[in-house]
């Protein structure tokens, strides 16, 4: 597919643990050749890699816990500097709590994408609980390419191997029932007020994520081209 090469601005994906953001953020980035950034990824690189910052957010991670805003909002900032941000980047996994969404409202106030003050695009993934449990308990991915399956919903073609590029696929760590269920009290705490707090701004779009994958993204690239065009 060959990307449109639009300016978009920001697209954020919000929505509980397994609610499908990563899903569909591969999906919006690949169509529109913007960046997916997902703040659990670059997180889980750096507690691979052993960097400062991961060393201080493993512990916090394996728990279910969401890491200090300051962290967190520190890593944001460095990477939407980057110049491949400049038509615009899908935000997957945040904003989480209520300090990190005022954040990015401030810093859009002052960013332009190809000259222009865009209003962040907000979509909220509905997803029932126990549809979550069987997403996050079956879910599996490639540690090279980052493609996501499912045993129950999307299995690959053979068992425990990327069909892309044949690597074995790994299930995440947090993806066990004790700490989904934290990671699930977290998200009814401190993020789901976020959809509250874009509605009143007038900015929020729900999408009916317990669909199948395919209408979800039907629905997801539609709303953003009809949006787009009236930005
Ligand atoms: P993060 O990596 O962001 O995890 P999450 O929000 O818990 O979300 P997930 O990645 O689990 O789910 P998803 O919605 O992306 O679903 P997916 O598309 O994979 O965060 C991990 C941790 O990092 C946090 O707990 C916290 O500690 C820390 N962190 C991250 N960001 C932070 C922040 N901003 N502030 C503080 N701490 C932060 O899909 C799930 C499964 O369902 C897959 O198997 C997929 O194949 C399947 N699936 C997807 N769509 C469908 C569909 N329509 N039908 C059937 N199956 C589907």
């Amino acid at each position: 597919m060959t990307p449109k090469a639009v300016t978009v601005g920001s697209v954020i994906l919000l929505g509980a643990p397994g609610a499908g953001k990563g899903t569909q953020a591969k999906v919006i980035a690949q169509q529109y050749g913007i960046p997916h950034i997902s703040t659990g990824d670059i997180l889980r690189d750096n507690v691979a890699r052993g960097t400062d910052l991961g060393k201080k957010a493993k512990a916090i991670m394996e728990k279910g816990e969401l890491v200090p805003d300051t962290l967190v909002l520190d890593m944001v900032e460095d990477r939407v500097d980057c110049p491949d941000c400049d038509r615009g980047f899908v935000l997957d996994g945040f904003p989480r709590t209520a300090a990190q969404a005022e954040w990015l409202d401030r810093f859009l106030t002052t960013r332009t994408f190809a000259g222009r003050h865009l209003p962040p695009i907000v979509m909220n993934f509905q997803v029932g609980y126990n549809q979550l449990l069987q997403r996050l308990t079956g879910r599996r991915s490639c540690p090279t390419c980052g493609r996501i399956y499912n045993v129950y919903f999307q299995p690959p073609r053979r068992e425990g191997v990327c069909d892309f590029d044949g690597a074995p696929l790994i299930q995440r760590k947090d993806d066990s029932e004790e700490v989904i269920s934290e990671r699930l009290k977290n998200y009814e705490r401190q993020t789901l007020p976020l959809a509250d707090y874009y509605r009143r701004q007038g900015r929020l779009y729900e999408v009916n994520g317990e669909l199948p994958r395919e209408q979800v993204t039907a629905e997801v690239l539609s709303l953003l081209e009809r949006l787009r065009g009236e930005q």
